[in-house]
């Protein structure tokens, strides 16, 4: 059975109606996954480094919003978006983001020559701008990413958080916990001779990260032809037609809508040419289009809602001046003073200080990025995973629920059957799981339950299964919280099937 045409069919979101009932939404995120290398786990590795060093450049000082009309004005202005970089290892993304960064003012020339003196001492010339994203020695020595990069920038009309996120396979993990967190991808793809091929092959990035990130729930995507630059480009419009022209079928049966979801764009991320200003026509003569800022400045995502009950999952917690917690707004609305719950320990908690980037504000939404400082709680009693919650509508919390799985590539065609155990990602939790129970199997084309008892199934297939977790994991039923009721199920590495809560 093909692969593709299986995620397709799993593609919960787009399809028309879901066997569930789950009338599917091009809702919104998830939230954070975390790896089971443990690579973005505990100690904030380079997220918070990310944050700092970029955000140290460009001088944001502290900002004290007094009042909450104030703030709330401040806030409705420009509206906020994650965007998570995405794409085959070496495709450009750190270079594109890095100098998205550099465009936006963000990064002086000064810096700039330290990094091009330090990519030339490491024999790395060209990798001079992937330094302003890749900020670790180990990422600057190897040329990759490992962690997600983080950091922000502005246009006019919005706020946007970048996620960058690696390419190499050995991350993926990585890759999921940001593009969990992303309310829209930009996937970069090289038009080098050879390295688009490489990248769109079975078992290239390009593909896993385009069918996860459709898992996922990023509902956009930009796709960006970078290193039309490349002397083997050159920015041939042949070159540009035959890659979109291989990607659009693909990115349908991934179960995005090419037309309503996707736009493409020719860019230059080394060169930072169609970028912050549209392209020269000396340079680019059939390109019409937009550049690369106003392309994610048209892209409309609808938000979650501010009214509904708070949910913000955890990714990460540190000391300072009391316990500060890191994560996103799935749900509802959070203010200073707050009394909370931190799930599932149902520790009580009171909300002290809340922080966007480096801004003290008063109250936030969905879709931010936060810093929030609490009392009543032990950075120690912290796992992340765990959910700060509305106290008088808390996240729910299980040892078990019933969720349909889509069958993806089990390992070795090995077969799917009760006791089958692998890693559940689902928002920021990672937790080992069981399956404990087949109950359905789906038919993927006609989407209905198929009568005959299910004791196994094979890649491909959809079934509804019980599955069990050692430890009380926070999760919502997907038709109520998309966000967080939607997962992954890894095994040795690899993705072995994509699922969402249909009950707890
Ligand atoms: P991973 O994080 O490891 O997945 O890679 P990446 O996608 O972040 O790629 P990165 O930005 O590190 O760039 C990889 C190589 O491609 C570097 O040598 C870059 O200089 C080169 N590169 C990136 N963008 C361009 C471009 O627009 N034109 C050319 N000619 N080279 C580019
Ligand atoms: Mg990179």
């Amino acid at each position: 059975m093909d692969l593709e045409e299986d995620i397709r069919s799993l593609q919960l979101d787009s399809a028309a109606e879901d066997i569930n009932g789950v009338v599917n939404p091009e809702d919104e995120k998830p939230d954070v996954d975390k790896m089971d290398e443990g690579l973005l786990s505990g100690s904030d590795p380079k997220q918070e480094v990310q944050a700092q060093s970029v955000e140290a450049e460009p001088k944001a000082k502290v900002k004290e919003i007094l009042s909450v009309q104030d703030e709330e004005d401040e806030q409705m202005k420009k509206r906020h978006l994650n965007v998570v970089f995405i794409g085959h290892v070496d495709a450009g993304k750190s270079t594109t983001g890095g100098q998205i960064l550099f465009l936006s003012g963000q990064v002086d020339d000064r810096t700039i020559q330290k990094y091009e003196k330090e990519a030339k001492d490491k024999s790395r010339e060209s990798w001079y701008m992937a330094y302003i994203m890749d900020t670790n020695e180990e990422e600057r020595v190897k040329g990759k990413t490992v962690e997600v990069g983080r950091a922000h920038f502005e246009t006019d009309t919005t706020r946007f958080t970048i996620l960058d996120a690696p390419g190499h396979k050995s991350y993926v993990p990585n890759m999921i916990s940001g593009a969990s967190q992303a309310d829209i991808g930009v996937l970069v793809i090289s038009a080098r001779k050879g390295e688009f091929e490489t990248g769109y092959e079975r078992g290239g990035q390009t593909r896993e990260h385009v069918q996860l990130a459709k898992t996922l729930g990023v509902t956009k995507l930009l796709v960006v032809v970078n290193k039309m630059d490349d002397p083997t480009v050159n920015w041939s419009k042949e070159r540009y037609d035959e890659i979109e022209s291989k990607m659009i079928p693909f990115l349908k049966q991934s179960g995005y809508n090419v037309k309503k979801d996707v736009s493409f764009l020719p860019i230059s991320g080394l060169m930072g040419l169609n970028i912050k200003t549209r392209l020269d026509k000396s340079l680019c003569s059939w390109w019409d289009g937009p550049c690369l800022f106003e392309s994610l400045d048209s892209i409309e995502v609808p938000m979650g809602d501010p009214k509904s009950p708070f949910r913000m999952p955890i990714i990460d917690k540190f000391k300072d001046m009391g316990t500060v917690v890191m994560g996103k707004v799935e749900s509802g609305t959070i203010r200073d003073g707050d009394s909370l719950l931190i799930m599932p320990n149902k520790d009580h908690v009171k909300v002290v200080a809340i922080y966007i980037d480096e801004n003290r504000v008063t109250l936030a939404g969905p879709g931010e990025n936060l810093r929030v400082r609490l009392s009543g709680v032990e950075e120690e009693d912290i796992l992340s995973g765990f959910v700060l919650s509305s106290a008088a509508n808390p996240i729910s919390t299980v040892t078990e629920f019933v969720a349909q799985l889509q069958i993806l590539e089990l390992l070795d065609n090995a077969i799917f059957t009760a006791g089958y155990k692998a890693v559940l990602h689902v928002h920021s939790v990672v937790e080992e799981c069981e399956i404990v129970e087949l109950l359905q199997q789906i038919d993927p084309k006609t989407r209905k339950p198929i009568k005959k008892k299910v004791l196994f199934v094979k890649n491909g297939a959809i079934v509804l299964c019980r599955v069990q977790v050692n430890n009380v994991i926070c999760v919502e039923k997907f038709s109520d919280f998309p966000q967080l009721g939607r997962f992954t199920l890894r095994t040795e590495g690899k993705t072995v099937a994509v699922g969402k809560i249909t009950a707890l």
